[in-house]
């Protein structure tokens, strides 16, 4: 299971990272041009904060073959190692993707709504796949069963290629999007927090800090080995 910090913010990149067991960052056009002015700045410096090997996304803003695979070029080239390059899943997408794939790009797909073009990504050799889960449910249609279709489909045809499930907005898409067999998700820095708290734990640890003080008072545990 692979968990991405969906964002360029570099401070909230930093708060998810020192507390949660992230495998990188992910960031689109939108993304980058919400929270900087100078979108090669905020990813080198998304770099030097996650170190080498946890895997920095970043996406292709031409819409063109050709203009895919320079900007791939370049951003490969000022971002690798551990890179991943998006391409939109759109038909001058796939050619791009092929191209990248061959030369041992490691390619997300991405902006996608469909089974069939999950299909036709994963053939064109890309690592990942990134349906918008929230972008489909607002579509009434039922996001989870969708990822599960292609979970289901790349582990029968394309076992290499994960599903990157992302856009989400409550946790239960997340839950809901692992459940179906997403291999990895990206979530927001905000949403993280979400994901780990409980009212129910917290009742738990004010009960243990309750019955421990009024047996030990002020002393903690490692003060009885002293
Ligand atoms: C995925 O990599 C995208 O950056 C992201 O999840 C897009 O979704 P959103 O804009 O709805 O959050």
């Amino acid at each position: 299971m692979r968990y991405f910090i969906d964002s360029a913010d570099l401070s909230k990149v930093e708060y998810v990272l020192e507390r949660f067991p992230c495998d990188g960052v992910t960031t689109n056009p939108a993304i980058l041009a919400r929270e900087t002015d100078d979108p090669a700045k905020a990813l080198r410096e998304i770099r030097d904060l996650i170190g080498d090997t946890r895997t920095l996304f970043a996406q292709v803003t031409a819409s063109d073959y050709d203009g895919m695979i320079r900007e791939a070029e370049i951003l490969k080239s000022n971002l690798g190692p551990a890179f991943s390059v998006k391409i939109p899943a759109t038909a001058e997408g796939l050619r791009a993707m092929t191209k990248l794939a061959k030369e041992g790009y490691s390619v997300t797909a991405t902006a996608i709504y469909s089974v069939q073009q999950v299909l036709l990504c994963a053939k064109a050799g890309a690592d990942y796949v990134a349906p918008y889960v929230t972008h489909i449910d607002n579509l009434c249609v039922d996001s989870a069963e969708i990822v599960g279709n292609m979970a289901k489909l790349l582990a029968y045809h394309a076992p290499r290629t994960q599903v990157l499930a992302a856009s989400f907005r409550v946790p239960e898409q997340v839950n809901r999007a692992i459940l179906a067999g997403a291999g990895a998700v990206t979530i927001r820095p905000e949403m993280f927090d979400m994901l780990i708290e409980s009212t129910g734990t917290d009742t738990e640890i004010e009960g243990f800090e309750k019955t421990w003080k009024e047996k030990f008072g002020k002393n903690g545990i490692s003060d009885f080995f002293k």
